[in-house]
């Protein structure tokens, strides 16, 4: 199966990438305005098509010299376990150079990120919307 990369962020349906989110699933249901807002914000995007299907996409924040984050890395479930998420984390690390590159995983994702080289941190700490929402989740202690 050919998939395709696109750094090409005015050739997106929002609709469409909210809709991979959802079905991935990553997230609650995102409103896709506030995606592309997030996505254009974002130094570093990625797009997975198959043919003219959007089936997967991921971000990162950048400061273009130190540091960057990633975020919102998700693959249709129908076309997971293809190496297309690898594919996204992979053109992301690489067009990042910076010298730290953090996330965070959903949890049970851990392993996935491995493979990539992250490893656990001991100090990083996040504010969060609902500290009991998230300590549920299982992202903070
Ligand atoms: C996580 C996700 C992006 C991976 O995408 P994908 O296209 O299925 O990943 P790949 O096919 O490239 O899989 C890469 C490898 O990671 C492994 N992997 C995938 N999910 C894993 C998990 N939860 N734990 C351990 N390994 C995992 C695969 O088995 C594969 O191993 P292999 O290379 O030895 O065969 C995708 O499953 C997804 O969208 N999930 C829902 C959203 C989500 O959780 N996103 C991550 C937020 S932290």
């Amino acid at each position: 199966m050919e998939i395709n990369l696109s750094t090409d962020i005015n050739n997106i349906s929002w609709e469409d990438l909210a809709r991979v989110f959802e079905l991935a699933p990553l997230g609650k249901r995102r409103d896709p305005e506030k995606l592309e807002m997030a996505f254009r914000n974002s130094l570093l995007k990625v797009f997975a098509f198959h043919g003219t299907k959007l089936v997967g996409a991921g971000r990162a924040l950048s400061d273009g010299v130190w540091r960057a984050a990633i975020y919102d890395v998700a693959v249709l479930p129908e076309y997971q376990g293809r190496g297309i998420g690898s594919t996204i984390i992979r053109h992301l690390i690489e067009s990042a150079k910076v010298d730290v590159i953090m996330l965070y995983a959903v949890p049970g994702k851990e392993a996935f990120y491995e493979k990539f080289g992250f490893r656990k941190m001991t100090t990083a700490m996040a504010i969060t919307p609902s500290e009991e929402e998230a300590r549920e989740r299982g992202l903070i202690e």
